[in-house]
């Protein structure tokens, strides 16, 4: 397939992007938040029921794995990456090394992974992944982002996705701005876009091709200690009008991080967005914590019952595949 079409599958409407590709120090904290020691048996495990579940055939159109994940041999005696594709979605694998501290900066962070990444693409290629991912971060705070920040990880982010263009797969563009802080939801507003804007500049300067790329943002959303609240009308025409002023018209679409938000606000959210959206930009999810929140709780207390865990995810999963095609409501999560 080529990447166009890759691109265009990855946010196909009625499906999205289960983001499983947490690094063995956030699977740590996931786990421990639910009491679970953090093998790699128990990672296998967990993400082996999800990726087996049913919606994997009809709402999920990608899983975004850790390099552990891609290597593993699920129980059914085939790898992982071939229990996804029998379910016809496509395996995907996070390839940046993680957000360090950005030297020169104050307390900033620049990601970090560019070094030996022609040579991983090559091998994660073979080994079945499709697409890749790589996440930046920008913090806001009355000094934060600062134009170095910014301006450093759009040039990351593009010498990324030219490299894994190369491969032949496609680039998911994370530039995320963070929900910590008291921060206005317009404050958000300004700093995805001048963020946004600077990634497509890099993107452009390095020739990478924006129809075989997929953007991965945050939606326009207030701080999370900020006082004043905002109605889902707000976030979705904010986050529209954001995109539509920043992202070039080749861009097949949009997988929103949820980023802390809760399940049912990031399926409201996704759905009201959808609503509205006068664009051909297709817009869905790559959700995941939002995704798998209600799946490990309950694995937690049920490991061995595979089928009790799928039910919560088929359901998380059902309810955004609805939103991504604005067929979403309320009382679709009372039936549950
Ligand atoms: P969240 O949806 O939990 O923000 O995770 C998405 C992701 O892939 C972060 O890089």
């Amino acid at each position: 397939m080529d990447i166009n079409s890759i691109a265009k599958k990855m946010v196909a409407k009625g499906k999205g992007i289960l983001a499983a590709d947490e690094s063995t120090g956030t699977m740590e904290k996931r786990l421990k938040s639910v009491n679970v020691e953090c093998t790699e048996k128990n990672r296998l495990n967990f993400r082996e029921t999800l990726f087996s579940s049913n919606s994997m055939k009809t709402n999920i159109s990608g899983v975004i794995l850790f390099d552990e994940t891609l290597r593993q041999t699920s129980s059914l005696g085939i790898s992982i990456p071939e229990l996804i594709i029998k379910s016809g979605a496509l395996p995907g694998i996070k390839v940046d090394k993680g957000a360090k501290i950005l030297a020169g900066s104050k307390n900033e962070k620049i990601t970090e992974g560019l070094d030996d990444l022609r040579p991983r693409m090559e091998e994660y290629y073979k080994l079945g992944a499709r697409f890749a991912k790589w996440r930046a971060v920008f913090s806001i705070s009355d000094t934060h982002p600062t134009v170095q920040s910014i301006k450093s990880n759009a040039h990351a982010l593009a010498r990324y996705a030219s490299i894994v263009q190369e491969a032949k797969m496609v680039p998911i563009i994370e530039p995320e701005v963070l929900m910590d802080g008291d921060h206005t939801i317009d404050k958000c507003y300004d700093v995805t876009s001048i963020v946004i804007n600077e990634c497509y500049k890099e993107l452009q300067l390095h020739n990478v091709n924006l129809s075989g790329t997929v953007l991965k943002p945050n939606m326009i959303i207030p701080g999370k200690d900020c006082k004043s609240k905002v109605s889902t009308e707000e976030i979705a025409a904010k986050t529209l009008k954001c995109l539509k002023n920043n992202m070039p018209k080749e861009v097949p679409g949009v997988a929103f991080l949820s980023g802390g938000q809760s399940e049912i606000e990031a399926t409201r959210n996704l759905n009201e967005i959808n609503k509205i959206n006068d664009t051909d930009f297709n817009f869905t999810f790559s959700y995941g914590r939002a995704l798998q929140q209600s799946a490990l709780k309950t694995w937690a207390k049920s490991m061995d019952d595979k089928s009790k865990v799928q039910k919560v995810f088929n359901h998380r999963a059902k309810m955004n595949g609805l939103s991504s095609k604005a067929e979403w409501s309320d009382s679709l999560e009372q039936v549950a």
